[in-house]
């Protein structure tokens, strides 16, 4: 069994976070390389769950920034392929989500994940809009 826990991300074992990355094939898709930017990547994020196996093992992170009252922004949501489709992405969101009741949950699909949102709930947002990074 599993289960899903608010942490801090600072304190997170760096390595073992961009095993669970990788694990779920969202490394393919962020900056896994640049440990020094991840490592910032996971102390910025203000809202952060994961899921551990009762042996301790991290299978699954939510990785989120929040204003504590409005709006959360999902930025990464992963899960090692040994344990998807056993709930733990659905749980991730629903502890992610109760952390901050009043926040609307905002994210944006990674492209193999584009049918998982309105899976588990979401709705298509038409008028959202994103800057590019400046770098
Ligand atoms: C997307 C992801 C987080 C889902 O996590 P998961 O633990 O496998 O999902 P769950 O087990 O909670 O699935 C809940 C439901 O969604 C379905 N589902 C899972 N992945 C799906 C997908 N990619 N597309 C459509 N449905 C999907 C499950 O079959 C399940 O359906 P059910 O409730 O009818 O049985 C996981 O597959 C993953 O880490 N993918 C790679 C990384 C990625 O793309 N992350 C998203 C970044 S935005």
């Amino acid at each position: 069994m599993w289960k899903c826990e608010r942490v801090i991300g600072a304190d997170l074992d760096v390595e073992e976070v961009l095993g669970v990355y990788r694990a779920s094939t969202l490394a393919e898709r962020r900056p896994v390389d640049d440990v020094e930017r991840f490592t910032r990547m996971l102390a910025g994020a203000n809202l952060v769950v994961v899921a551990r196996t009762e042996d301790g093992r991290l299978i699954g992170i939510a990785r989120s920034i929040t204003d504590g009252a409005y709006s959360t922004y999902l930025g990464d949501l992963a899960v090692d392929v040994a344990h998807q489709g056993q709930g733990v992405g659905r749980e991730l969101i629903r502890v992610t989500r109760e952390e901050v009741p009043e926040a609307k949950l905002v994210l944006l699909a990674a492209p193999a994940a584009v049918d998982y949102y309105p899976h588990v709930g979401f709705t298509r947002h038409e008028s959202a809009w994103t800057l590019n990074r400046l770098k």
